[in-house]
């Protein structure tokens, strides 16, 4: 959520920023700027709009040439997206400037504090007291400054600091807001996400709470809250992470709904070896046992939920323990019951996600045992939890997910077997059945990619033009609703909701009439019958319906219109099959629309406030 860049070097740093703005533009795109020092001033660019609008305001008004400078790309929370709330702010006295991610939760009490003194305000941003209080704080030392003001802060931040008394360092910190720090050979280089560091430096290291770094050109000098120098140590950066270019698609989300077989593939394959599960490995190395475990709760946010909306199911059916599933943003006030037989499990793509990383944290303090399935490596929400359970998706751009989220599918489908196995609760050579459908389940998933593009482009029609859709399913089949319900209004910017099919009668029936669409996801044939219930109730009602049902049940379901078919697996990993179908309507609905797919307004790909 909004994105940071700092770069110091020997080469010009304007193009450094823009370059880096773009990598990270995902993370938020409603206002970017940039402010660069030379000759003892900070200039700064910025302007409401997308990366484009800067660019085009730098084109037409130029800064001078400079070395040494910081980036933003914002998602606004606090003020309107416009230029005068667009980042860098900079203090008074034009000494200090400052980038801002996270949200600072005393700003008012600050800025009345400020203004007693005789600061002025301007804008609306809680971001605009920072570099007021650097200036206030400011005492012949950058550091002391920094460390000051971070005490005064409550809330969450990642800043970028520049200082017109020092043109060989740019300055950063942070709190609950990722923020990393990139080296190369001659150039230094500060980013909130390492995607925008790979192209750039060699090693990076991510800053802990509080801590301070002075990033120059020939090397980065580490600071604990109160100043104190400290020692971390650089990793090299993994290059994988340079696969992002839309390889002839039109779009990210396109490119990563094909590249889900993929996905799929590369994270089963380090689970499993020789058709035996590896689980069980990964949680020793952890030191964790899971002998004890007599109660699952999984938290995660948006798409991750879903997941853990499915995993619920398949863990309890399979492993007979009881598993509850949160909105990590309900969960973390919620007061849960948690105790060291407890294992929560924390489902985030970027494993950044404020509220997740904020679960994780809170089943810690209660001893809780913690488990990530985690997209990003080396985030927070990794690096804090006993054990990872990695998803190999690679580097997701679209903000709505696709690859990640049949990914973390996969992986919740592998938990389930394992904790079976462990728990001795279903018969081993079923176990070993499912075990090889998910390992064909790549291959499943490219059948339904296949068979199934055509018509979701012909049907995506059907919402053109409707206000509103239902999606409803039973068990399973309402897990894979939420997410495609999720899926259409995340990029349609069609009202969509899901309901459990049985529940509709329950007051939202009274909203289908004539032309209402509905989706029916009526895979699961353990309640198929309960579910065509369901569809013939709104059918009655004048619901113009899309069924998502299972190939060998075609000729049962002659009778309704507008079927897509999905090929037949155990009725466990149909979610990974329902979600293609899903994004493959949301997609083609959205093209219909002429939306911005890959950036859909008001959203961010990486959720780090509240
Ligand atoms: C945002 C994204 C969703 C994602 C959610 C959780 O809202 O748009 O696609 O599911 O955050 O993100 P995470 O990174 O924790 O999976």
């Amino acid at each position: 959520m909004c994105g940071i860049i700092g770069y110091i070097g020997n080469k010009l740093a304007v193009p450094y920023l823009l370059k880096g703005l773009h990598d990270l533009e995902y993370r938020g795109y409603d206002s970017a700027g940039i402010a660069v020092l030379a000759d003892n001033e900070i200039e700064v660019r910025k302007t409401e709009g997308r990366l484009s609008a800067l660019e085009k305001l730098m084109d037409k008004k130029p800064t001078k040439n400079a070395t040494i400078g910081i980036g933003h790309t914002r998602w606004a929370t606090h003020g309107k997206a416009d230029s005068l709330n667009a980042h860098p702010h900079l203090s008074e006295n034009k000494r200090f400037a400052v980038v801002h991610n996270g949200i600072i939760e005393n700003h008012a009490s600050l800025q009345k504090m400020l203004e007693r003194e005789g600061y002025h305000f301007i804008g609306q941003t809680d971001t605009q007291i920072i570099p007021t209080l650097l200036e206030r704080n400011y005492n012949g030392d950058v550091i002391n400054a920094i460390s000051d003001t971070i005490k005064m802060l409550d809330g969450s931040f990642a800043l970028a600091i520049l200082f017109v008394g020092d043109t060989e360092n740019i300055y950063c910190t942070c709190r609950s807001s990722p923020l990393i720090v990139g080296i190369s050979k001659g150039s230094g280089h500060i980013a909130s996400d390492e995607t925008a560091l790979v192209r750039v430096a060699s090693q990076s290291v991510r800053l802990g709470k509080d801590e301070i770094a002075k990033v120059s050109r020939d090397g980065v000098s580490f600071f604990d809250e109160n100043g104190k120098p400290v020692k971390k140590a650089f990793k090299k950066i993994e290059r994988s992470t340079l696969d992002i270019q839309k390889n002839g698609y039109e779009h990210f989300m396109l490119k990563e709904i094909y590249e889900q077989p993929k996905a799929i593939k590369d994270t089963i394959r380090p689970l499993i070896e020789n058709g035996k599960l590896r689980i069980g490995e990964y949680f020793r190395e952890s030191g964790m046992d899971t002998g004890s475990i007599n109660r699952i709760c999984i938290t995660a946010c948006g798409s991750a939920y879903h997941t853990g909306l499915v995993g619920k199911h398949v863990i309890e059916r399979l492993a007979k323990v009881p598993v509850e599933c949160d909105i990590a943003s309900e969960f973390r006030y919620r007061q849960p019951l948690l105790d060291e037989n407890t294992l929560v499990i924390v489902i985030s793509q970027s494993g950044e996600t404020a509220d997740s990383l904020a679960a994780l944290r809170l089943a810690k303090d209660k001893k809780a045992k913690t488990l990530s399935v985690v997209n990003v490596p080396s985030s927070a929400i990794a690096e804090e939890s006993d054990c990872v359970l990695y998803t190999r998706a690679g580097p997701e751009i679209a903000v709505a997910t696709t690859k990640a989220y049949s990914a973390q599918l996969s992986v919740l489908y592998l938990l389930a077997v394992h904790f079976a196995f462990e728990k001795k609760t279903e018969k081993k050579e079923e176990l070993d059945a499912l075990l090889g459908h998910i390992i064909n389940l790549p291959g499943l998933v490219e059948k339904t990619l296949k068979k199934t593009a055509e018509i979701c482009k012909e049907y995506s029609k059907i919402f053109i033009g409707s206000e509103h859709a239902y999606f409803i399913g039973r068990s399973l089949d309402y897990a894979s609703a939420c997410e495609a319900a999720l899926k259409i209004k995340e990029i349609s910017y069609i009202h969509c909701e899901a309901y459990a099919a049985g529940e509709l009668k329950h007051g939202t029936i009274s909203l289908i009439e004539k032309d209402t669409v509905v989706v029916a996801h009526a895979c699961c044939k353990s309640i198929l019958k309960k579910t065509l219930s369901n569809v013939m109730e709104v059918i009655a009602r004048g619901a113009k319906v899309i069924l998502i049902a299972c190939e060998s049940d075609r000729e049962i379901l002659s009778e309704f219109d507008n079927c897509i078919f999905v090929p037949d697996t155990s009725e466990y990993l149909l979610p990974s099959l329902e979600a293609v179908v899903s994004q493959l309507l949301s997609y083609y609905t959205a093209k219909g629309l002429g939306n911005d797919i890959d950036k859909p307004r008001n959203l961010a790909k990486s959720v780090t406030v509240e």
